[in-house]
């Protein structure tokens, strides 16, 4: 085999309290081609400026290559984007896991998953998008001895993900920039106690509950301030019972409803409360994770 197509989920981070620990895949995609040849570098399918040998699909396939001691020859890639770029949907995660899937597939798949997400999340320095991406579904992830430990939790059927999607872009690194360093005990406690009940909610499809435990004080207050009009969207989505919380660092914004009518009802409310455009885009839970799409 010397080339292979990569598909990955999007993924949504934190899911309010679950601060660089919490992430569940959703059913909008990447994929990525990668096609071994004899040398050279060539990749497209986006912007020029993301061309070169720092793009993360290379990056993270050339890390899987060293880590087996395989050499690393000529490769073309190919990116075929749906996640939004710099939106907080995980867009980068996606890279990193469809280069190291691609690099561990063409050259006889010595490595685990568990192996490939050690290498990228060292990487990208936190599981939360990764082990998703990965493995589908709802997951809790922590880092231990330096190494990613990530579970899977069940989720309720009926739960519909509607992210609001704005026509700006938020950098991650801005995002943890805003961040304090130290925390107080309190806030600690708030995040431990509503993160614990979050994952219960989202099991049992309770959507009260949801709504009172996706709530976080450890980054979101400090984000929001980088999105304009955030605290208008949060007052209107909580008047119709959906939960909600800020997708990964931002800028999207993630409702978590029962409610087959949410999209309706904020569509004619969000025009007029906000001057940017938001795109409403209406997922389901990706339970499959990264997997091979084509192969010869
Ligand atoms: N947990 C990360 C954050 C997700 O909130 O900064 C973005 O990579």
């Amino acid at each position: 085999m010397n080339r292979v197509t990569i598909r990955v989920p999007a993924t949504t981070a934190n899911l309010g309290p679950g601060f660089d620990a919490f992430g569940c895949a959703l059913s909008l995609y990447t994929d990525v081609t990668f096609e071994e040849t004899e040398s050279g570098l060539e990749i497209t399918g986006c912007d020029e400026e993301f061309t070169g040998p720092d793009n993360l699909a290379y990056t993270s396939y050339c890390a899987v290559l060293n880590t087996m001691s395989e050499e690393v020859q000529g490769v073309k890639i190919h990116i075929d984007a749906h996640i939004p770029i710099c939106r907080g949907l995980g867009s980068s995660a996606a890279l990193l896991v469809a280069g190291a899937m691609g690099a561990n597939i063409l050259r006889g798949s010595k490595l685990s998953t568990q192996g490939l997400l050690n290498i990228t999340n060292a990487m990208e320095g936190h599981p939360d998008n990764l082990a998703p991406a990965f493995y589908g579904g709802l997951t809790a992830s922590m880092v231990d001895n330096g190494l990613p430990v990530s579970v899977s939790f069940p989720l309720h059927p009926d739960w519909e993900f509607l992210a609001l999607v704005p026509d700006f872009n938020l950098a991650t690194s801005l995002a943890r920039s805003v961040l304090p360093e130290q925390i107080n005990r309190a806030d600690a406690i708030y995040n431990i106690a509503h993160g614990a009940l979050v994952l219960k909610a989202l099991e049992l499809g309770d959507e009260k509950l949801l709504r009172s435990a996706m709530q976080d004080k450890l980054h979101q207050n400090y984000r929001k301030r980088l999105i304009p009009d955030y605290e208008k969207i949060e007052a209107l989505v909580r008047t119709t019972g959906a939960a909600f919380c800020l997708s990964g660092a931002g800028p999207t914004l993630l409702c978590i409803t029962q409610d087959e009518k949410l999209e309706q009802k904020l569509a004619k409310k969000l025009d007029s409360i906000t001057e940017k455009h938001w795109q409403l885009l209406p997922l389901h839970v990706d339970f499959h994770g990264a997997h091979v799409l084509a192969a010869e």
